[in-house]
């Protein structure tokens, strides 16, 4: 059996999250039981949300314990296999870590599930055509709801959810807005995702400025947002929110290292009669079938084209994570293992 690598949570973060919080080791990979298989990791997913599962405290799921292997989505093949369902050489996706390898117990049902890469390449099951694309769609389908004619604005606009967010709201006929960072971020969103216009927050660093842009950009005002980012930007799409507007809040990255966030005037919630609602798209299962449909579709016939940002190696996995938390990532960040 193959030696792996793997890096562990070695201790929690304080304040900012850094590389010394976690450890690479190499771990012997155990003989495998009946049912089980061995996949052989070719990318590893980074997510936000990983971020919040390093500390100890409350929340929807439980924290990444101390000295296992950071847990992450994963895509792979089968290289050995007891389980009469899988053969080596299929393509999966799974909850692997952040490792080299993974010994599954594939007859637990939702571990492992055989993906079909003759029209999408197997990373964009970590991007658009998995978690991050669902995630997109819920909080659009489920939670906007737009009309064809709506005027929707999402910040993290070019990042793995960003990018299905424009693809499926454009398909829906809606004026599709991003706020990303950067003019490179930007002219990508407009130029290559199809977005209708693009403002780029660092030219517009507080609550006026941005209120000022999302008035340029959104000329009828703003039907829907979708929340990833949190802060200055909320307030400033509170500004510029129709009555009855819906918000989707589904990240507030900007406050993951433990920054405040307070929003400058929630009575624009009462005035505009604003729904806001949280969401956790692991919660919605029902919804993915129908989901990944439509976003396989958006990718196989070349509609979304989502961008990825791929780290080489196990050992740039750290590295790579604290980057996407400070939006050096351009796109779905992966870290490639072969
Ligand atoms: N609720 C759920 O179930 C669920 C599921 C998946 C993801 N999410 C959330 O969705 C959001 C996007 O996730 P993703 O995987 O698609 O990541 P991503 O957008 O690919 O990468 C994160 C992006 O966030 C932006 N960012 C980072 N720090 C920021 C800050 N302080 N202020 C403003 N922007 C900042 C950066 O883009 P710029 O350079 O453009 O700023 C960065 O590229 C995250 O908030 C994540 O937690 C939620």
């Amino acid at each position: 059996m193959p030696a792996n690598k793997q890096q562990l949570l070695d201790n929690r973060p304080e304040g900012e999250a850094v590389a010394s919080n976690f450890r690479l080791v190499t771990a012997q990979t155990p003989e495998l039981k009946d049912n089980q298989v061995l996949v052989r990791h070719h990318y590893l997913s980074l997510d936000p949300y990983m971020r919040g599962r390093m500390n100890d405290s409350k929340s929807y799921a439980q924290p990444q314990p101390l000295g296992q292997v950071m847990q992450g989505g994963t895509v792979g093949e089968i290289a050995l296999s007891k389980n009469p369902k899988f053969a080596v050489g299929d393509k999966v996706v799974g909850f692997g870590g952040w490792q080299e390898y993974s010994v599954v117990d594939a007859d637990q049902p939702g571990v492992l599930r055989k993906v079909d890469t003759t029209h999408v390449p197997l990373s964009h099951y970590l991007g658009a055509v998995g978690m991050p694309g669902v995630t997109a769609w819920y909080g659009l389908v489920k939670i906007i709801a737009p009309k064809e004619g709506e005027t929707l604005v999402i910040s993290a606009a070019t990042g793995a959810v960003g990018s299905a967010f424009g693809a499926l709201a454009k398909a829906r006929g809606c004026r599709v807005v991003g706020i990303a960072g950067g003019p490179d971020k930007c002219k990508y969103a407009v130029e290559e995702l199809g977005f209708d216009a693009c403002i780029d927050y660092r030219q517009h660093p507080d609550t006026k400025s941005m209120s000022q842009a999302l008035k340029e950009a959104c000329p009828k005002g703003i039907d829907g947002y979708f929340e990833n980012v949190g802060g200055y930007i909320l307030d400033a799409v509170l500004l510029r929110a129709n009555a009855f507007a819906r918000i989707a809040l589904c990240g507030m990255i900007a406050g993951y290292d433990g920054q405040p966030l307070p929003m400058a005037n929630p009575a624009l919630l009462l005035i505009n009669r604003i729904k806001i609602e949280g969401f956790i798209v692991s919660e919605h299962m029902e919804v993915w079938p129908e989901a990944l449909k439509e976003l396989g579709t958006l990718v196989a016939t070349g509609k979304l084209r989502p961008r990825e940002s791929v780290a080489q190696g196990i050992e740039s996995a750290p590295e790579a994570f604290l980057g996407l938390l400070k939006g050096k990532n351009f796109g779905k960040q992966l870290v490639k293992l072969i």
